[in-house]
C-alpha cells in the first residue's frame, strides 16, 4: 500500500487548528477568544493548568513547519484561521487586523511555494470573545451574520488562492459544552449562510470548493436485540445526522425529533432551503468506534437532561470485558479500523454518496517525561493505525464511495484542549522542553516514503 494504489489526483495531508498551533495569543493585533478567556480563567479545566498562549509556536515557525510538510511528500495542509486574529473584537465594524491578515498570506503563500494546497478551516473552536460576550456566542441568532460578515473577509482576502473551504470543524463537538441543539443549530444557519455568500459571490471567479467538516464514530450494536440494532441507528442519527439530515434534506433525523420534541428548534422553509445541498464535499473526522445500547428510561423533554441521556443509548467500549480494539493515550480513542470503512459505506448508501475528504483522523500517546527522546520518537502503533485506516479507505473507494483525500491528525504535538499538552498527536515530536524544538517521529518518515511520488 502506497500513494500509487490511490486514485490520480487523491490529496494526502496534514491537519491542524489555530488555537492549537499558533501560539501568539497576545502578538500581531490579535484579540482575545473564548479559549484564551476560559482557559485563563478555569486552569484547574486543563489537565496541566496550561493554555495556548505559545501552543507549538506555529505563528512564528511556518516556514519550518511547511519545511516538515514538504519532507513527509504531503499535498495539503489542513489548517484554521483565528476569527480573533484577523477581527480582534469578531465584527468587521469593530476593525480588521491587515497583520493577520498578513500572517495567514504569508503562511498560504509558503504553501503554495512548495506545492502544497491549503484546506482552510474557518471556524475551530476559538470564537472572538466579544461575541460571546456581546451576546453568547453560538447561542444567539446574532452569529449568523457575524459569522458570514468574517467568511466573507475570507473569501475576499484568500479566496484567489485558497481553493478548499472549510465552514465549520464538528459542530457536534463544540454544541456539547453548552445547550447543544441551540448551539448546532445556529453553526448550521451560520453554515448555509456562509456557503451561500461564497457560492453567490466568489465560486465562479475564485473556482473553488466549499463544505463543512462532521466527525462521527461509527457504532456496533451491544448485541443482536433490535432496540440494539436501533440504538447503533440512532447513535448515528444524533452524532451525524444531526447535521447531515438539514444538509441533505431540510430538517433534523426524525429519531431527534421524537425524542426531543420542542426542545429541538425548528428550520422554517426559507432556512431549509439554504440548508439542502449546502456543501460541495463533506470533511469527515474519524478516531474510533464504539458499543450501542439501548436503554429504557422515561425523560422529560422539558428539563435539560444531557444529551447522553437524550438519545436513550448507553455508548460503551467493551463487551465481555473484551476492549473493542486497543486503547490510545486519549480514553475515548480505542482503535478500530474497520469502523471508517463502515462509516463511509453507510454514509454512502443513506446520504448520496457525497464527496468526502477524511479531515481528520489519527492517535495520541501520553506526554511520558519518563522517555527518552529517542523512545518517545518510535511511534510504531501510530504508523500501524495510520496504514490501517488508509487500507480501508482504500477497500471503500473500490466500493463506490467518494474520498478523495485525507489528512492525518497531526503534522505536530500540540495543544489537546482540555488535556493540555499532556497527550501527543503528533506525526512529528515537539519538544516543550527544549525551545519547542521538532523531531521527525518514526511515521513521519514512514509517510515519506509512503507518499513518494514515482
Ligand atoms: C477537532 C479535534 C481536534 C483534536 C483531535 C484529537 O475538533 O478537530 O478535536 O482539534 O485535537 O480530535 O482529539
Amino acid at each position: 500500500l502506497n500513494r500509487t494504489s490511490f486514485p490520480p489526483g487523491f490529496i494526502f495531508g496534514t491537519a491542524s487548528s489555530a488555537y492549537q498551533y499558533e501560539g501568539a495569543a497576545n502578538e500581531g493585533g490579535r484579540g482575545p477568544s473564548t479559549w484564551d478567556a476560559y482557559s485563563h480563567k478555569y486552569p484547574e479545566k486543563i489537565s496541566d493548568r496550561s493554555n495556548g498562549d505559545v501552543a507549538v509556536d506555529q505563528y512564528h515557525r511556518y516556514k519550518e513547519d511547511v519545511g516538515i510538510m514538504k519532507y513527509m511528500n504531503t499535498d495539503a495542509y489542513r489548517f484554521s484561521i483565528s476569527w480573533s486574529r484577523i477581527l480582534p473584537k469578531g465584527k468587521i465594524s469593530a476593525g480588521i487586523n491587515q497583520e493577520g491578515i498578513k500572517y495567514y498570506n504569508n503562511l498560504i503563500n509558503e504553501l503554495l511555494a512548495n506545492d502544497l494546497l491549503p484546506f482552510v478551516t474557518l471556524f475551530h473552536w476559538d470564537l472572538p470573545q466579544a461575541l460571546q460576550d456581546d451576546y453568547g456566542g453560538f447561542l444567539s441568532p446574532h452569529i449568523i451574520n457575524d459569522f458570514q460578515d468574517y467568511a466573507k473577509l475570507c473569501f475576499k482576502e484568500f479566496g484567489d488562492r485558497v481553493k478548499h473551504w472549510i465552514t465549520f470543524n464538528e459542530p457536534w463537538s463544540y454544541s456539547m459544552g453548552s445547550e447543544p441543539y441551540l448551539s448546532s443549530h445556529y453553526q448550521l444557519l451560520a453554515h448555509a449562510a456562509a456557503v451561500k455568500i461564497y457560492k453567490t459571490n466568489y465560486q465562479a471567479s475564485q473556482n473553488g470548493l466549499i463544505g463543512i467538516t462532521l466527525n462521527c464514530h461509527w457504532f456496533i450494536p451491544f448485541s443482536n436485540d433490535t432496540l440494539d440494532h436501533q440504538a447503533a441507528l440512532r447513535a448515528l442519527d444524533f452524532m451525524f445526522g444531526w447535521f447531515m439530515q438539514p444538509l441533505t434534506t431540510g430538517n433534523y433525523p426524525e429519531t431527534m425529533q421524537s425524542l426531543l420534541g420542542s426542545r429541538l428548534p425548528n428550520f422554517t422553509e426559507e432556512q431549509s432551503k439554504l440548508l439542502i445541498g449546502s456543501f460541495d464535499f463533506v470533511g469527515l473526522n474519524y478516531y474510533t468506534t464504539n458499543y450501542a445500547a439501548h436503554i429504557f428510561q422515561t425523560i422529560n423533554n422539558t428539563s435539560n437532561t444531557s444529551y447522553f441521556q437524550d438519545t436513550h443509548i448507553n455508548f460503551t467500549t467493551e463487551r465481555n470485558g473484551t476492549p473493542i480494539g486497543p486503547r490510545a493515550a486519549s480514553s475515548w480513542l480505542y482503535v478500530y479500523p474497520r469502523g471508517l470503512r463502515e462509516l463511509l459505506l453507510y454514509i454512502k448508501m443513506k446520504y448520496n454518496n457525497p464527496v468526502i475528504y477524511i479531515t481528520e483522523n489519527g492517535m495520541d500517546e501520553s506526554n511520558d517525561p519518563t522517555l527518552s527522546l529517542e523512545e518517545a520518537l518510535m511511534d510504531t502503533c501510530r504508523i500501524d493505525y495510520f496504514y490501517r485506516h488508509l487500507y480501508y479507505i482504500l477497500i471503500a473507494i473500490k466500493d463506490g464511495v467518494k474520498v478523495q483525500g485525507y489528512f492525518a491528525w497531526s503534522l505536530l504535538d500540540n495543544f489537546e484542549w482540555s488535556a493540555g499538552y499532556t497527550l501527543r498527536f503528533g506525526i512529528n515530536f515537539v519538544d516543550y522542553k527544549d525551545n519547542l524544538k521538532r523531531h521527525q517521529k518514526l511515521s513521519a518518515h514512514w509517510f515519506r516514503n509512503f507518499l513518494q511520488k514515482y
